[in-house]
This record gives structure tokens, sequence and C-alpha cells, in this order.
């Protein structure tokens, strides 16, 4: 098993990174003397025999045709949109994912983004530690959150798992989803943009490919409207970014909560100043919990792979 050479990127599990260490051959690019990566994975090719990515370093086709002897990308991630999957499918690359582990924890930020844009929690943060309210009295009146209309993009694992949070809060259902499966207890829209107008609270929990890149554009956004909320904890690239953020700073859009965005680790600045939003840094799966079960999910299918044994989650498409 030692004899598994497996390439690391960029530091982001200290955890991942130990046992990495311990039980396989651990290549960490941030190690070597100063040198472009393109020498670097030239000096390494030849052991490199697994790449282990997350939701934002994956596998492109550049760095797959530098590595001649790769069998496995292992991603500390549900979503595999950094991935080049046609690649991989046509070099025979198996591809593994860490699906279920972190549904309830993404689940628990969509709702808690919700509510922290319609209650204003950190504006009111804000505004206790900056004395005001001893100055200035009680804060704003805030907009509530149960019983809104709760419109879900992508009724997947994680989708359903915050339709349940939500049906706690009494609030209605409804979805687009690309799943035959009914939830009678859900309203199905065909269409996003009717989704979006029939909600208070649009929550993008879909995965990210060519049918759904920019699936929430203008003119969805304009159906959401002055009142609504977008709620995105799946990919950045979900959202027509300029067109949100032109939407936010007119207020042609009531709020959004966004853990995402299209260009990480980088959230459009225009963002910054405005009071209807709720930014967080990619943080849907990242409690001490989940993000140690992802770790032992890679480690897991690494091993698996080197023992020649079956998979423990092969990514499904
Ligand atoms: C993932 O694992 O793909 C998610 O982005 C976690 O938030």
């Amino acid at each position: 098993m030692e004899s598994l050479g497996v390439l690391l990127l960029h530091p982001f599990n200290a955890y991942l990174e130990q046992e990495l260490d311990r039980r396989f051959r651990l290549i960490r690019f941030w190690d070597s003397p100063p040198e472009s990566r393109d020498d670097f994975l030239r000096a390494h090719a030849g052991a490199i025999r697994a790449v282990v990515g997350n939701a934002n370093y994956g596998a492109d086709a550049k760095l797959i045709d530098s590595l001649p002897a790769l069998e496995i990308v292992a991603s500390f991630s549900v979503g595999i949109d950094r991935v080049d999957l046609a690649k991989c499918r046509e070099r025979g690359i198996r591809v593994t994912n860490t699906p279920d582990v972190l549904t309830d924890d993404v689940a628990d930020l969509a709702v808690g983004l919700a509510i922290a844009v319609l209650r204003r929690i950190p504006q009111a943060d804000r505004y206790v530690r900056a004395g005001l309210w001893k100055a200035k009295g009680d804060y704003t009146l805030t907009t509530r959150f149960s019983g809104k209309r709760v419109a879900i993009l992508g009724l997947g694992r994680i989708g359903l798992a915050v339709a349940k949070r939500a049906e706690a809060f009494d609030c209605p259902i409804s979805y687009h989803s690309r799943s035959e499966k009914p939830f009678p207890n859900y309203k199905f829209y065909a269409s996003v943009v009717d989704l979006a107008a029939n909600c208070d609270v649009l929550v993008v929990a879909c995965s990210l490919n060519e049918q759904t890149y920019h699936i929430v554009n203008r003119e969805v956004i304009d159906a959401l409207g002055p009142e609504g909320v977008l709620i995105n904890i799946g990919r950045g690239a979900h959202v027509d970014e300029p067109e949100l953020v032109s939407a936010l700073v007119e207020k042609r859009l009531g709020g959004a909560g966004l853990d995402v965005y299209e260009h990480e680790p980088f959230a459009p600045e225009k963002l910054f100043g405005l009071d209807n939003v709720v930014l967080v840094p990619h943080v849907g799966s990242d409690t001490e919990e989940t993000c140690r079960a992802i770790a032992d999910l890679v480690l897991g299918n690494l091993e698996a792979h080197a023992l020649n044994k079956p998979l423990l989650t092969p990514f499904s498409g």
C-alpha cells in the first residue's frame, strides 16, 4: 500500500494529510523547493497514481494529461465539477466522491443562511458590537422564516434534507429537479422561472453541470423579486453572478445568503457593503465531525483501490 503515490496540490485538511502520509506515499506540491507546477509534476509523474482534490481543486484535463500513471481521483467533496469526468472515462481513471456524510451540515447551513438573511442576524450582531443598541435603542424589525414558501432547485440528498428541515418550520415546499421521482408532499415546477415566481426563499442545491450552469439567471432573479431571498449552497456557477450583484445593489432581489461563488476563493467585492446579503466562505461541510468523515471516506476509497477491492463511494453520476 505504501507504494500508492498520492498527490496533494494544496493543504486543506490536517487529519487527511497526516493519514495520507502514514498510509501511502504522500506527494505534497508545497513541500518541494520553489519550482513550477509543471516541473514538479514532470519530476513526480511516474509515482503519482492517485490525486486527492476538493470542491475547489480537482483534476482538470491538463493535470490528468501530465500524469500518465494516474489511476484514481478521490475527491474530498460530494460535488466533482472540478474533475474532468470525460477525460477520466477515456483513460479508465476511477473517480470517488463523498456523498451522504455532509448532507446534514450543508442542509443546516442552508436553513441557517435563510434565517440569517431574513432575521438579519449578522447585522444585528454588528449593531450590538458597535454599541448602537445602547446609543440608538432597539434594532430594526426583521422578517419571519417560519411558514415562508421554500423552493428547492435540485431535490437530491441535500435538497431533500433542506426540505425536511424547512417542513419543521411549517414552510410549504416546491421544487424543480431532473429526478423523475415524485414527491407528493412537494409541488413540482417544470420551469425554474415559475418556481422562483411562486416562492419566498429559493435554495440552490443541485449539482453543477452543463444543464445547471447559470440556471439562476436574470429571469429567475427577477421572478424571485424584491421580497425574495436566494440561498446558494450548490456552486457559484449555478448563478449568473454579475446579474445577482446588480439585482442586490438595485434591490430588485430582497436578499441572498451565499456559501459559494463563481471564482472562489473570491466573493464579488461589490457585495461587501450591502446589507441584504450574508456571505460565508464555502463552509457547507466544514464541521469537525463531517470533515473527519469525509477524510475517512477518501482514505477508505484509496485503500480499497490499492487493495483492488470495491470502492466505498465510486462517483455514480
Ligand atoms: C461539496 O462537498 O461538494 C460541497 O461543496 C461542500 O460544501
